[in-house]
């Protein structure tokens, strides 16, 4: 586009909004050099709340709105123009591919409406047991730290959630919890931290990335997590092919298929509706299952570590949490069904609460397919635009001393009348989260078991605490606690 054009088209509507100064080649993002990573999150959360409502930043010559309140959210995630992702997840395809968080369009659309069955309420039920086994081995695990010492619960509880993630995703057994060192999640930890150093340096270009240290980092990364996902793929089709033959002579009925023995896992459902490579090849599958591997368990387990933390820093709030857990769960360790879940009405609202304070995803990205109208500002189509979900979750207008810790804002009754994008944890619209019930059952289930065998003490101070947002937003020192047994596990 010619410098004439891009300042009619493009510049000219976005001036009033473009507040902060704007320099060749760097656009606005020089902002952030210099900044620490510890500080980071702050320091953008702070720029984004001082020019709130809305206001407009520049990668270069490309403009990014930055989007704060539920009317102008709703205005863009509730509408099916809007679907496509923003610029930044580009760093994301050479991990995540064209899988469901990364695609657009018809393909998009496709693998959503062919994905949706897996996650079925039916499918949820027999993954409860996958929940509630892993459960029982993160206790035995806790129940060892119990012992009056300060420790970081972090690790332990992103090791449950591979676990989980991995029998429910894939259908196998990784052990993260028992076996110390974990190629995988070194790998998850160290791509993320990639990915967002480079979002966070649009002016780095590809080819410069080539020439760094960090791009070896990269693909070694990469090796690995492609590496374990195909591997599995490979031996669970070869399984699959045996299976069938046996069972070809036997019949068994669908509800036996979902049984127990034969519990399917994501995978094998994506096997089965791929008909033979004709409608999903596997590379697609890949796509989708390294997908579900990373947003199916980072997300989960900021957002279980949040809630300890904020249990732990609000000692009157966890009891009401314990007596509530024990008049479910009675002497069991765990819920052990969904209807035990369905049942723990206040742990609900406690983690609604923290997924407020601390929405695993912060704010996402879109690229405007159409022109919008926002506050009378005419937004050219083409404009990146960035849904920022933690700043709407802290508007006081919607929560009154908003960075307090108070689950009864979830009640039903205090619910009434607030903007619906007001809480949007989950993304709203045709994008919206697909697996948001797989990750409320998965972390009340933890939840509820950690709250009736332990007492939590967070050893770290709201007003202290460091966040990071390498992708998904959590404790940059992880989640300090110590625990006490309630009773012998
Ligand atoms: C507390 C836990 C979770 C939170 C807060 C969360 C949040 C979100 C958000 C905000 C999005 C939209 C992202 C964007 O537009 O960039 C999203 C999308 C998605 N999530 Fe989750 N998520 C959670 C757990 C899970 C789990 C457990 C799974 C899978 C088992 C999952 C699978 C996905 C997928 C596949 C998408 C893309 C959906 C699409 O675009 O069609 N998420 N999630």
């Amino acid at each position: 586009m010619s410098y004439l054009k891009w300042r009619r088209e493009i510049y000219e509507p976005l001036k009033k909004l473009s507040v902060i100064t704007w320099i060749p080649y760097f656009g606005t993002k020089y902002i952030f050099m210099g900044v620490k990573r510890e500080e980071l999150f702050s320091y953008a959360i702070n720029l984004v709340k001082q020019h709130s409502p809305l206001f407009c930043v520049w990668s270069g010559t490309e403009p990014e709105i930055a989007v704060t309140t539920p009317e102008h959210l709703e205005i863009i995630m509730n509408n099916s123009d809007h679907i496509t992702k923003g610029n930044q997840y580009q760093k994301l395809l050479p991990w995540l591919g064209q899988g469901l968080l990364t695609s657009t369009g018809e393909r998009w659309f496709q693998h959503r409406k062919l994905i949706t069955p897996t996650f079925h309420f039916k499918i949820l039920e027999h993954f409860m047991e996958v929940f509630v086994e892993k459960t029982g081995a993160l206790l035995k695990i806790l129940d060892t730290k119990a012992n009056g010492e300060a420790f970081n619960a972090y690790p332990d509880i992103t090791h449950c959630a591979l676990d989980i993630i991995c029998e429910t995703a894939m259908g196998v057994q990784i052990n993260a919890m028992s076996s110390k060192q974990n190629e995988y999640v070194a790998s998850v930890y160290g791509i993320s931290e990639i990915v967002v150093w480079r979002m966070l340096r649009p002016y780095i270009t590809d080819f410069m990335f080539k020439l760094s240290s960090k791009s070896y980092d990269f693909k070694h990364h990469l090796n690995v997590l492609h590496g374990f996902t195909r591997k599995v793929i490979k031996e669970r089709k070869e399984l699959l092919k045996t299976t069938k033959t046996e069972d070809s002579k036997a019949q068994p009925d669908e509800d036996e298929l979902l049984g127990k023995k034969k519990r399917k896992s994501f995978l094998d459902m994506l096997l089965e509706v791929s008909n033979a490579g004709q409608v999903l090849n596997d590379q697609d599958i890949a796509e989708e299952v390294d997908t579900f591997m990373f947003e199916g368990h980072d997300t989960t387990t900021a957002g279980i570590s949040w809630s300890l933390f904020l249990l732990g820093n609000h000692p009157e709030i966890q009891e009401r949490l314990y007596e509530e857990v024990s008049s479910v769960v009675g002497d069991k360790l765990t819920p052990t069904s969904i209807a035990d879940l369905h049942e723990l009405k206040y742990l609900e609202c406690c983690i609604k609460e923290s997924l407020r304070l601390y929405p695993s995803v912060p704010f996402i990205g879109r690229t405007l397919q159409q022109e919008i109208t926002l506050d009378g500002h005419r937004i050219p189509a083409g404009v990146q635009a960035a849904l920022h979900i933690y700043v709407v979750h802290r508007n006081p207008k919607y929560y009154p001393n908003p960075d307090k810790f108070d689950p009864d804002r979830f009640l039903p009754e205090n619910c009434h009348g607030r903007h619906p994008y007001a809480y949007i944890p989950f993304s709203a619209g045709p994008r919206n989260c697909i697996g948001q019930k797989f990750a409320m059952y998965e972390e009340k289930t933890i939840l509820a078991a950690i709250i009736k065998n332990f007492k939590i003490t967070s050893m770290e101070r709201k007003e202290n605490v460091k966040i990071t947002a390498d992708l998904i937003l959590r404790p940059l020192n992880g989640v300090i606690i110590k625990l006490e047994k309630r009773k012998k596990i």
